[in-house]
């Protein structure tokens, strides 16, 4: 979805906003700061662009439309061949009639595509001399760049030698990753330095920065390569090569390229095909440890490149597929300090409300106090808020250069906020010293919900009551309760003790999987708990285990397995307590991992129905189904065999479609993946439903 251009009104709206982007595009350049997020600068730029075009005579020299960068550097290296930028579609119907254009312009279909995603950084031009790299220079206005050769060794994937002593100019970005981001901010506000805002300015100043006492980490992608000037015998042959052997050819030589991340770059011939892999790629944006602000896509063969031809600014032949901007400028306008069940102590940014992604967003999440210390956040900062998809908005940095001298520091608590204990700051994320006992509503409530130990009738107010009336401690002492005990309660007549008592005692019958969600290991949510029952089978065997077995666990590394080690022996009288109290401590189904096996454990050899399948569920689920949450919904297909996963990919092989299914079915639709409806689904993990029953 495209945001609509600013409306300039008359000449001086005009002649403003030139000079609004053009210092924004200056800064932006310069040290990858700007007082403008890109969606603002874009929707500026195209205001000037249709104030243009209906004025086609009062355009002025000044403006940034049509140029690279928008006319923003000058440096003093000439690049042998121009380093273009790219021109933009914003969705299918753009795209198809950028592809008409093309095939007009070449007279002929083209042969193949390269998809591959536009990686959001800065552009760079890497010379290699025989196989060594003598020098690195930025994009600069496309014609003439920057030389930031001391860069030269900061950066991951952009060896300062090739495996062969070949001669050519590999094209890239460079960017930093989150860590590599995180990293930086870190070290340059010990150094006294003003923090990044974003990965993006941070790589751009940090590619130009030359006296620094410090260094950080960026990293480089390849996305093109040129043969020099005086062509050697492998420069001759590459000028023939469609792009896809040129990046593999780059990447032989050992220059990193996308080729190793969960994006490659994709050949596909169909432009449906290309609409499949922009999906894929767009699906996959929010998991990426870097930053991407679309999909490129280029004509593959050398031989449809030269018959498309480029422009001053950009290449007919490639088109950049921009994603919605997913990062705004908001200020900061309080941090507030929640305790989770756990006991951690999470700060929350309050941001003046701002739309990112079609959604508005008013809290952000700030991970931890080392993180807000690390940023040098201020109350009052303009600051990066970063949202994609389903995942929570983040800050990222403040706009450091907006800074007016009002932004207060942000307090650290003292005292634990939920209930004035201690606080544990031994660790970067600060927890009361009560640990899981300080606020039990919360724990218990979470262990009682739907997904956990469902048992109805146990609502926040009930278990506010209870606590309050000193009758439980924890969700342990839910099974003792006693009917004399409810029934003196306010509002609780026999029906409701007896349903509630009812309830609880059916809760016992909980699987394995559902008490450890109930018990709220940190660093372990539903899904986590299904892998990890299924793999050790009982509450004994998963006790007994120490890091190495835990981390057999898919998914599970050697930074979790420590600490869900830890937590559970934390969590130790507490589960001694619900074993007492008679609830199960196995998992139906599950058979416990060989005595020093490598291998997983999980379900009986004939595994089910789905057996090796990767199943995604879609709208409403209706006839035998209609009652399971989405989490139930996962439960069963992994009961029967199979993987269950949010979204749909090459790697499905089944969509469960119910009512009201939209985009995933599409996509499924474009992959020929199989669907089926709630009720063929049913039929297929039948045995399994019965066994519920
Ligand atoms: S190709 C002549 N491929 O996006 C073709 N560019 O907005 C020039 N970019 O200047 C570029 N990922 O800095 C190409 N896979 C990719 C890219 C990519 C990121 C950057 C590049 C370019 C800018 C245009």
């Amino acid at each position: 979805m495209t945001t609509p251009a600013a409306d300039l009104a008359d000449p001086a709206a005009y002649a403003e906003a030139i000079e609004t982007a053009v210092k924004a595009a200056a800064a932006y350049y310069a040290t990858g700061d700007s007082a403008l997020d890109d969606d603002a600068y874009d929707r500026l730029v195209r205001g000037i662009a249709a104030y243009e075009t209906a004025h086609p005579d009062e355009v002025s020299a000044d403006s940034p439309t049509g140029k690279v960068a928008g006319g923003a550097v000058v440096g003093d290296v000439l690049h042998t061949v121009p380093m273009l930028s790219l021109d933009n579609v914003f969705g299918t119907e753009e795209f198809t009639t950028w592809v008409a254009s093309v095939e007009r312009r070449i007279g002929r279909p083209v042969e193949a595509w390269s998809v591959e995603p536009k990686l959001d950084g800065l552009a760079v031009a890497a010379r290699y001399d025989q196989g060594r790299l003598t020098r690195l220079i930025t994009r600069g206005d496309g014609v003439a760049g920057e030389d930031v050769s001391h860069a030269i060794g900061t950066i991951v994937g952009l060896p300062d030698r090739l495996s062969e002593p070949v001669t050519l100019e590999v094209r890239g970005e460079v960017l930093m990753t989150t860590e590599q981001f995180e990293h930086a901010n870190t070290e340059r506000t010990q150094h006294g330095g003003a923090p990044f805002a974003n990965p993006r300015s941070a790589a751009a100043g940090s590619v130009r920065a030359k006296d620094r006492q410090y260094r950080v980490e960026m990293t480089f992608f390849a996305y093109g390569a040129l043969p020099p000037a005086d062509s050697g015998d492998l420069a001759g042959s590459m000028v023939e090569l469609p792009h896809s052997q040129v990046l593999e050819l780059v990447g032989r030589l050992g220059v990193h390229t996308a080729a190793e991340t969960a994006v490659p770059p994709r050949t596909v011939t169909a432009v449906d095909a290309v609409q499949v892999r922009v999906d894929e790629i767009a699906s996959l944006r929010t998991e990426l440890p870097f930053g991407i602000d679309g999909i490129v896509i280029k004509a593959d063969s050398a031989a449809d490149q030269a018959a498309a031809g480029s422009g001053s600014r950009a290449p007919r032949w490639a088109i950049a597929w921009k994603l919605p901007a997913v990062e705004k400028v908001t200020r900061l306008l309080a941090v507030e300090w929640n305790v989770g069940r756990t006991g951690t102590i999470a700060p929350r940014a309050v941001l003046e409300p701002v739309v990112i992604d079609g959604s508005t967003v008013t809290y952000a999440t700030l991970h931890n106090p080392a993180d807000i210390a690390r940023r040098d956040l201020r109350i009052g900062d303009q600051v990066m808020v970063y949202k994609a998809g389903d995942i929570i908005p983040r800050v990222e940095g403040p706009v450091a250069h907006l800074r007016t001298g009002e932004e207060e520091p942000i307090a650290f608590p003292e005292l634990c906020p939920q209930c004035g204990s201690d606080i544990d700051t031994s660790e970067q994320r600060w927890r009361c010293v009560r640990g899981r006992n300080c606020h039990i509503v919360a724990s218990i409530s979470y262990a009682v919900g739907r997904d956990q130990l469902d048992i109805e009738g146990l609502g926040a107010t009930r278990v506010i009551q209870l606590v309050d009336m000193g009758l439980i401690a924890d969700f342990a002492d839910l099974f003792t309760l006693r009917a004399d005990q409810l029934l003196a309660l306010d509002r609780m007549g026999r029906t409701s003790t007896d349903n509630l008592l009812a309830a609880i005692e059916q809760a016992k019958a909980q699987p394995l999987s559902r008490v450890l969600a109930g018990l709220g290991v940190r660093g372990t949510g539903r899904s986590m708990s299904r892998r990890i029952a299924r793999h050790f089978a009982t509450m004994e065997l998963l006790r007994a285990a120490d890091a190495e077995a835990v981390q057999q666990v898919e998914g599970i590394g050697v930074e979790k397995a420590p600490v869900i080690v830890a937590e559970l022996a934390e969590l130790a009288p507490l589960i001694d307590k619900l074993i007492t109290a008679g609830v199960n401590m196995t998992e139906p189904g599950a058979t416990p991992p060989a005595p020093g096996a490598e291998a997983e454990g999980g379900l009986a050899a004939d595994a089910g129905p789905l057996d090796g399948m990767t199943v995604v569920v879609t709208g409403a689920m209706t006839g035998p189904l209609e009652k399971l949450s989405r989490n139930q919904m996962n439960e069963l297909i992994e009961r029967a065999g199979g993987k269950s996963s949010s979204s749909v990919s090459k790697r499905t092989s089944l969509l469960v479609a119910g009512e009201g299914s939209g985009s995933k079915r599409e996509k499924a639709e474009q992959l020929g993946t199989r669907i089926v409806t709630p009720d063929e689904f049913a039929d297929l993990v039948k045995s399994l439903l019965d066994q519920t029953d």
